[in-house]
């Protein structure tokens, strides 16, 4: 492109100054794409690259989050299956076979199905959706909440987080690349020494971080059970200690609840953090800034490639219809359905309509819960095999977890 360009010019008239100079930017631009960098790769994902390629027939993947059955298979749950055919049958219902788009932040059978199952079945606090506390959107799972809540966030709220040490690789990833940019700190979390909760390190560290000068709240990433990759979580009495300096000192809690389900095998235990944060009695005045939860069905509905989760913002109270406040909630959506647009313009259908028929199911949302208590119920089954066979103690200490083998 670049010689046919210069040679028809010097064949014709003398080449101006400025067109000179666009050759140049030309040939500038053209070397660019050579000069791309290779970039690392994914901590996580690129060891089961590694893992695909290497030849021993011993290996065993102990790499991305994925429960496989006795075969070493992912199979579908039961419930997901039931949902799955249901579905199938169904295809000439257009309420069940409709390829169109998705509005941009979802479907509102998904909302009214999830937030249900989130603050009225696992929380017990039915009151958040009456009082229109709960700004909703269906999300690209979990990452994709983590995404959208960060751009929102650094855009109108923030711009400093602080995420454990240690956190799910691609916590810092996912932070820098919308918003929080290099502003993300680590609070001490787990002892590698003693294996434990370092939960007065933690407490220490709230304080003595916090900047009463500061013009903007910080923002705090918690994982709400099961915590990836240590598997060590704080009993409820920590998380009081915890959550109470996190109220006082007014940071915005980001609970990211990948593994609802997958630490107690009980769906509604596992939410010990967020029916805490959200406990009226313990702050009555909620959360000033919003508590962002970022929640997924990967993991604990087995829809790991159908990208299926969300993000709630539930807001401070004085959100009934009417009063002053509740335009604000009309505000925040609007603005995330503006970030949602430029980003990827609307979620995908087929995971969330599973996910709306187990939970709008009863028979189907019982067989659902059974099959998560199922799961971990294996899951700690074949960690006790193991642990008779290597004769690893630690294997089925529950204070010194190995958080890889757990979840
Ligand atoms: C702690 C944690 N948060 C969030 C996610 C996001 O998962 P997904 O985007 O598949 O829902 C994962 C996945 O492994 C995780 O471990």
């Amino acid at each position: 492109m670049i010689r046919s360009l210069s040679s028809s010019s010097s064949s014709s008239s003398p080449i101006s100054s400025s067109s000179l100079l666009t050759l140049r930017n030309i040939r500038y631009f053209s070397s660019l794409i050579k000069n791309i960098p290779l970039a690392p790769a994914d901590k996580i994902l690129g060891l089961t690259s590694e893992f695909n390629h290497d030849q021993n027939n011993k290996k065993v993947n102990l790499t991305v989050g994925i429960y496989k059955d006795a075969f070493g298979k992912v199979t579908p749950f039961p419930s997901v299956r039931q949902a799955q055919n249901l579905l199938n049958k169904n295809h000439s219902n257009s309420k069940y076979n409709n390829l169109s788009y998705l509005p941009i932040t979802g479907c509102k059978d998904f909302e009214t199905n999830v937030t249900n199952f989130l603050f009225n079945d696992s929380i017990n606090k039915p009151t958040l959706i009456e009082d229109n506390r709960i700004s909703f959107i269906q999300t690209l799972s979990g990452t994709g909440a983590i995404s959208i809540a960060s751009t929102f966030i650094t855009k109108f709220l923030s711009n400093e987080i602080i995420i454990p040490n240690y956190s799910w690789a691609n916590h810092s990833n996912i932070l820098q690349k919308n918003g929080f940019k290099n502003n993300i700190n680590h609070y001490p979390y787990y002892d590698p020494i003693t294996g434990k909760l370092s939960i007065n390190k933690w407490k220490q560290y709230l304080r003595s971080t916090h900047s009463s000068k500061s013009t903007m709240p910080r923002s705090i990433l918690l994982h709400a059970s099961c915590h990836n990759p240590t598997g060590v979580d704080p009993t409820l009495k920590q998380w009081e200690e915890i959550i109470d300096i996190i109220h006082e000192l007014k940071m915005i809690p980001i609970i990211d609840m990948a593994y609802q389900g997958l630490e107690t095998g009980n769906l509604f235990q596992d939410c010990q953090l967020l029916k805490l944060c959200l406990d009226e009695s313990r702050y009555p005045k909620g959360w000033k800034n919003g508590l962002f939860l970022c929640q997924s069905f990967a993991k604990n509905m087995g829809l790991y490639g159908e990208r299926v989760g969300s993000l709630s913002i539930v807001l401070p109270p004085g959100q009934e219809e009417g009063s002053p406040e509740s335009v604000m909630k009309d505000k925040i959506n609007s603005q995330l359905k503006r970030i949602v647009r430029g980003m990827y313009s609307s979620p995908p259908g087929y995971g969330s309509k599973i996910a709306n028929i187990i939970l709008s199911e009863p028979d189907l949302k019982l067989r659902w819960i059974k099959d998560v208590k199922f799961m971990v119920d294996r899951l700690n089954q074949v960690r006790l095999m193991l642990y008779e066979r290597l004769n690893w103690n630690d294997l089925i200490n529950n204070e010194l977890i190995m958080g890889c083998l757990f979840h």
